[in-house]
């Protein structure tokens, strides 16, 4: 029986994904050190837990023999940590890929799957982007681009050391997954937790800017279509969906849902990012994949959720 590992799998996408590998009857391990996600968040008990840094090759030691491929979902990922932590979030992203990639040739892993993102990008120059799009780091003294630097660098890694040892690769670049259980530092459950809490309804921006949203499940389907792909040769996969919405209509939709009655204001960002986001999914879509959750009907199950957990 193949036996799956899945660094950073008691964290958002980790453990959804960890869930539907158990339901398709793998054999799955997580190592995270719960820096940010919960071994709470993983109900069955066969799972086996790994308690350890994907920075420190001893904790690698301490994984059980015979794991056949690897998710990397390993990383510091959440804004607020990008701008407080930097230099940390460089450090577990990069050090982390390098020990993953030591660990796969050291013991046959043969599979890797490597969780990068849309922040590759920058600032893209065309929408929707696709994977072929330039990466860049529009500024290397914002602290923000800690985060997509390291994930330019594992990106790099898990290609040329794929390329070295013969180790299948696998890139996903994530665009706004969200969902129940994914932190607090994210625009949707801070949007929530405002109307929740009847907190001053602020959006950073002047609400035009644009993102797209792709709900946990749609993307966990994805990540699977992209890993069990033998056909694509250049193995770098965009997974979003590609409905574009701008935040104040983000911010709209959230208070209709939610019921209650208030004008959003809007105060200038401190560091500006891209205006847009929205990905080019043909490449994934044409493995099979189809978003199926409408950002109406992934807000309101992720709303009703964070309404819960905010009011309690
Ligand atoms: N959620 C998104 O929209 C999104 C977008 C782009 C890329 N990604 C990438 O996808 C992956 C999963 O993202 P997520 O949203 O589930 O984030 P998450 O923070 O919920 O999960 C990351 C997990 O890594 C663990 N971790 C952090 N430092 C560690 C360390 N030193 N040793 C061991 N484990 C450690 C955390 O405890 C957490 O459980 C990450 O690599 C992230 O960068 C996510």
């Amino acid at each position: 029986m193949s036996k799956v590992l899945v660094t950073g799998g008691a964290g958002f996408i980790g453990s959804n994904l960890v869930n539907r590998l158990v339901q398709n009857s793998k054999d799955v391990v997580i190592f995270d050190n719960e820096f940010r996600g919960s071994f709470n968040n993983i109900s069955d008990k066969k799972v086996q837990l790994v308690k350890g840094d994907i920075t420190k090759p001893e904790d690698w030691e301490c994984l059980p023999k015979g794991i056949t491929s690897i998710f990397h979902m390993g990383a510091i990922n959440g804004t607020k940590f990008f701008y407080e932590i930097p230099e940390r979030v460089l450090e577990v992203n990069v050090k982390g890929v390098i020990n993953m990639l030591e660990y796969a040739i050291k013991n046959n892993v043969g599979e890797v799957l490597f969780a990068s993102s849309s922040e590759v990008y920058g600032i893209p120059s065309r929408f929707p982007t696709g994977e072929t799009e330039i990466l860049k780091i529009p500024d290397p003294l914002n602290p923000r681009y800690s985060y997509s630097g390291s994930k330019i660098i594992g990106e790099l890694f898990c290609i040329n050391y794929g390329r070295k040892y013969g180790l299948k690769n696998t890139i996903v670049r994530y665009h706004n997954v969200y969902g129940p259980k994914m932190g607090n530092e994210h625009v949707i459950p801070q949007l929530i937790r405002k109307l929740v809490r009847k907190e001053e309804f602020v959006l950073e921006g002047d609400g035009t800017e644009t993102r797209s949203f792709c709900y946990i499940d749609d993307a966990v389907e994805a990540t699977l279509i992209a890993g069990r792909d033998k056909s694509v040769k250049d193995r770098i996969f965009n997974i979003g969906n590609p409905e574009e919405v701008s935040i104040s209509s983000l911010a709209q939709q959230l208070i209709q849902i939610s019921g209650v009655k208030v004008v959003p204001k809007y105060r200038p960002k401190e560091m500006a990012g891209t205006k847009r986001r929205v990905p080019d999914i043909t490449k994934i879509r044409s493995l099979g994949y189809t978003p199926k959750v409408f950002l109406k009907e992934g807000l309101r199950i992720t709303y009703d959720w964070y309404a819960k957990h905010y009011s309690s």
